[in-house]
């Protein structure tokens, strides 16, 4: 594609510039935006680049091992990861507001990696894949606390307290340039094609309080629909997929006994920046194999359910 060839010499040009000596750091979150942002800038600065990825063992199914595998083992870009798992799950049990929720993940997010960043030194500029919709999303929910809906907390924060300046070489594509651009860079398909995940997790996706248990309940429900879904084809022609681990308990019975455990609600939607969007129909067929491998196969759960609601007046995320 010889328009993305283009935008990466002159986003390398531009990035060289801007830092020159300077050194950088670009917290990763393992998804495409940081990855493709990462990649780019080592590509013009090379080993001026530190990374710094935040694990706050709120992702998902071998993900945290999939960051650290590409940027240390496939890019050898240098890559600080910092496990705070304990640090993020101690601080948010009992926590049942999402908005709660989102706030803490967001002050120890940015506590953790200022403390990373001051281990290795600090650094004169901070990378973040910052996108277009992010731009202006981050606008207007600063309109006013009356219209925030959900307070993201990968944009900003961290740079007014770390009085450092930023480098945002994605600010003007949207998501599917960035993809064009990982896919130039060389990023492995299955990293380019990844949905959207939201920075606070699966916090979001288990309803009202979280612990390890109900986590890893979540991430075993999500893995097997995940994987359904690229089985029937059908990855790519959805925005954004996920389980969703509801508070809630019902009757069931396996074999020919009473069983009284977790629902888990299953979400897919087409959209072309996040903020509209429409639930995915799926054939009826393929939601019941989804829902017979999740209550065979995971521990805790013995209904799923589908939601059909559209944002809006729905969002895509539960909380
Ligand atoms: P909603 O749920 O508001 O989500 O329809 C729109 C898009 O934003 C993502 N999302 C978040 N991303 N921090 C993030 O980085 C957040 O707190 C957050 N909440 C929602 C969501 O996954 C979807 O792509």
């Amino acid at each position: 594609d010889w328009t993305m060839a283009a935008f990466r010499q002159q986003a390398v040009e531009a990035i060289r510039k801007q830092v020159g000596k300077g050194r950088v750091i670009c917290g990763l979150s393992g998804g495409v935006d940081s990855s493709v942002a990462a990649v780019l800038i080592h590509e013009a600065i090379g080993e001026q680049l530190t990374c710094i990825f935040v694990d706050h063992g709120l992702l998902r199914e071998g993900e945290a091992e999939q960051v650290v595998e590409l940027f240390r083992g496939h890019y050898n870009i240098p890559l600080v990861h910092r496990d705070a798992s304990h640090l993020f799950l101690g601080e948010l049990a009992l926590l049942e507001e999402p908005e709660l929720k989102r706030k803490t993940i967001g002050r120890l997010f940015i506590d953790v990696f200022e403390e990373e960043a001051k281990k290795i030194g600090g650094a004169d500029f901070l990378a973040q894949g910052t996108l277009y919709p992010d731009v202006i999303e981050s606008v207007s929910f600063t309109g006013g606390p009356s219209v925030t809906i959900k307070s993201h907390h990968n944009v900003g924060g961290l740079p007014e307290r770390m009085r450092m300046k930023l480098v945002e070489p994605l600010r003007e594509l949207f998501k599917d340039e960035v993809r064009a651009l990982g896919r130039e860079l060389g990023l492995p398909e299955r990293m380019v094609r990844r949905h959207p995940f939201p920075g606070p997790g699966l916090a979001i996706r288990v309803m009202g309080d979280i612990d390890k248990e109900k986590l890893d309940i979540l991430r075993k429900a999500d893995a097997i629909y995940l994987q359904e879904i690229e089985n029937a084809g059908l990855y790519d022609a959805i925005w954004q997929a996920f389980a969703v681990l509801l508070p809630v308990r019902t009757v069931g019975v396996m074999g020919d006994a009473r069983t009284y455990d977790r629902v888990c609600a299953l979400r897919a939607v087409t959209s072309t920046d996040g903020m509209t969007a429409d639930f995915f129909p799926f054939p009826m067929d393929f939601l019941g194999r989804v829902s017979t491998r999740i209550v065979n196969e995971v521990r805790g759960i013995n209904r799923v359910v589908y939601d059909v609601t559209s944002k809006p007046p729905g969002t895509i995320e539960w909380e």
